[in-house]
């Protein structure tokens, strides 16, 4: 059997019991494409600190980036952040943490994607009947470089000090809320915004799916700048179809997911905000899968857009749903196509079957006796996947 090594950050709060359902899952569908994954464990995040004095360690951030495909089970949590991170604002592992691995290792294309089936449309956020009986594919490509999340530190150096004094650019951890003006520096490269675009395109493409290019080129430079490129580049790929949506309307439109049904570009903060929204309009945020992928060295991560979870840590009752789906996404990276399509098609059926976590639970709707923790949950899906026939 082929080996390959996974970098694994367990992560904090709800992070680790979510993760080691998911690891279980993904070994065993691993195997149906004749590939054996060893998870080597790089602690990154609070859980960290406590041993390395570092969200970050040096020889977690080194191997993982070494490894090159990282099986992430989030970071953050308000405690800690509130508390070591009041004084050391700089460990807070939301941003040193996600940024430092997405600027090391170029992961540029964020797939969120974000699937409602008609089955299971009494379970999404948004009226049933909004949800056609084909069900719904909204595959979100968010941008995951540049823009406003990496314009300070990667145009600071081309910027003389009197400038960035006067027009207020400087460091987050250097933000002491005593100053004039605050700046972040919103920027997309042509080379950049190409590249990422092309393999929005080549996605549609391949999927059948039209683009939709989420921007605010009404008002903002950069996004008319955008909105040029995706024009140009569209006429490379005549047979996608491409729809142009400002952003203010794109988020209306997380109310009726069928009228987002396509491959969605959009920007780097703009992909944040929105794909929250489309993964409640889902169901839940626990249910978010969500990958980063560098399209040049194929390097990269695997991360739940679904979060730590803190409140009910060490509780049993996190969702791994979103986590375990977030391995299907890594599989399908890995070339094991027939381990991904089985994760998806197991979380369905637990779903359909009438299984929940709480966070997907509606009393008066669900059966309580169907309300599972997250084991339980890992284990629901183990037990489908254990028996070929269930699978469906
Ligand atoms: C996400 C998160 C991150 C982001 C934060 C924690 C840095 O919200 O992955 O969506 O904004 O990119
Ligand atoms: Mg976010």
């Amino acid at each position: 059997m082929a080996k390959k090594q996974i970098a694994l950050v367990l992560g904090d709060g709800s992070g680790p019991e979510m993760m080691a359902q998911a690891v279980k899952v993904v070994k065993k569908a691993a195997r149906l494409d004749g590939l054996d994954l060893e998870f080597i464990e790089t602690p990154m995040g609070w859980n960290a600190y406590d041993k390395y004095k570092d969200t970050l360690p040096e020889e977690s951030f080194k191997k993982a980036v070494e490894i090159g495909t990282i099986f992430f089970g989030g970071v953050g949590d308000f405690e800690n952040d509130q508390t070591i991170g009041k004084e050391k604002p700089e460990m807070k592992p939301e941003s040193r943490v996600l940024l430092a691995l997405r600027k090391k290792m170029g992961l540029l294309l964020n797939f969120r994607p974000m699937i409602f089936y008609k089955s299971l449309s009494h379970l999404a956020n948004v009226k049933p009947e909004t949800i056609p009986d084909e069900g719904v594919k909204q595959i979100w490509i968010r941008f995951l470089l540049e823009d406003s999340y990496f314009g300070n530190t990667d145009l600071m150096k081309d910027i003389p000090e009197n400038i960035k004094k006067k027009i207020g650019v400087k460091l987050k951890k250097d933000v002491t809320g005593d100053e004039e003006i605050v700046t972040d520096l919103a920027y997309y490269r042509k080379a950049t915004v190409e590249k990422y675009l092309r393999a929005a395109f080549a996605y549609a493409k391949k999927s059948k799916l039209p683009l939709i290019s989420i921007d605010k080129a009404n008002v903002m430079a950069r996004y008319d700048f955008w909105r040029r490129i995706t024009n140009r580049i569209a006429e490379e790929f005549p047979e996608v179809e491409l729809i142009n949506q400002l952003v203010d309307s794109a988020n209306s439109l997380l109310f009726t997911p069928a009228k987002l049904n396509g491959v969605i570009a959009c920007g780097n903060e703009h992909g944040d905000i929105l794909s929250d929204g489309a993964a409640a309009s889902l169901g839940s945020m626990g249910m978010m899968a969500s990958s980063a992928i560098n399209p040049d060295t194929g390097a990269a991560m695997f991360e739940s857009g679904a979060g730590t979870a803190p409140t009910i840590a060490g509780q049993d009752k996190a969702n791994p749903l979103g986590r375990i789906l977030t391995g299907a996404l890594m599989l399908r990276h890995l070339g094991a196509e027939k381990g991904a399509d089985s994760i998806e098609r197991a979380v369905n059926t637990v779903l359909r079957e009438g299984f929940r976590t709480g966070d997907l639970f509606l009393k008066g709707r669900d059966d309580p006796a169907k309300l599972l923790g997250t084991s339980a949950m890992g284990a629901k899906v183990l037990d489908i996947f254990n028996q070929p026939a269930g699978i469906n």
